[in-house]
């Protein structure tokens, strides 16, 4: 099944996380996907328990299960108000939050001890790629966030590679960019911990997707689907993105 990934950020109030799920609820593509959406903390209670066929998820997770960390919330927190997903290290954390591949590692060892599954986001800037150095970039970030955590994966790992070039730019990459760098991805993961985590992972690719270019990034085999921000935001738009993906 394809998965379709919504990531609000930091927009919608509850009235507006409502409204939104009254629109997509009970449509009938939501059991041929792996839907996923990713609301601010502020809306989850209200999303929870109405959100039948989609999965929630938390855009953060502390890395510790509990603790003196003001302003955290922990992936037993998270489980607990009902999310089975959180982001990992998404480019906007890392650039705004200070947050590094170190403890990305922790973060994801964190959600699969409380049993839930990391999405955890990677890709170059602008200038890294200018520089040639995109590959590189990729490596390091999925081998640290890889060595801290022992050999194999301790549960289901999904991996989203998100340029930081494309992200909110109306322009994404193009789907064979996307192919190449997911596969590398692939590599690196199966190389590190072996053939049995080739079945745990899942791999996605973000950053300007639209209704019109989701159907060309379905298109690459290797690409198991797609972690939307604006496109996601307005229900007809993200319901014209699972459309298009339930059918490709
Ligand atoms: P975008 O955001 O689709 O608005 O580019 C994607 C993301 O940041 O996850």
């Amino acid at each position: 099944m394809p998965i379709l990934a919504a990531n609000w950020k930091m927009y919608k109030t509850i009235t507006e996380a409502e409204e939104w799920l009254r629109a997509v609820v009970g449509r009938p593509e939501l059991k041929r996907a792996e839907v996923v959406v990713f609301p601010p903390l502020t809306a989850l209670h209200a999303l929870r328990g109405r959100s039948r066929g989609l999965g929630l998820g938390a855009q953060d997770v502390g890395w510790a299960a509990e603790g003196a960390f003001t302003g955290m919330v922990s992936a037993p927190q998270l489980r607990d108000a009902g999310c089975g997903y959180a982001l990992v290290a998404h480019s906007e954390r890392r650039r705004y939050a200070g947050e590094d591949d170190r403890m990305a590692a922790r973060k994801i060892a964190s959600l699969w001890q409380a049993g839930l599954i990391p999405v955890y986001c990677v890709g170059e800037d602008a200038a890294e790629r200018a520089a040639g150095q995109g590959e590189a970039r990729l490596r390091a970030q999925v081998d640290t966030a890889l060595d801290g955590l022992g050999d194999e994966l301790g549960g289901r790992l999904v991996i989203a590679y998100e340029p930081v070039w494309a992200i909110g730019s109306g322009t994404p990459a193009t789907p064979d960019q996307a192919g190449e760098a997911l596969s590398l991805i692939r590599e690196r993961v199966e190389g590190r911990c072996g053939g049995a985590a080739a079945a745990r992972l899942s791999l996605l690719y973000g950053g300007s997707t639209s209704p019109a270019s989701a159907r060309g990034f379905m298109e690459q085999p290797i690409i198991d689907g797609l972690l939307v921000g604006s496109a996601s935001l307005d229900a007809n738009s993200f319901l014209a993105m699972l459309e298009v993906m339930v059918h490709a």
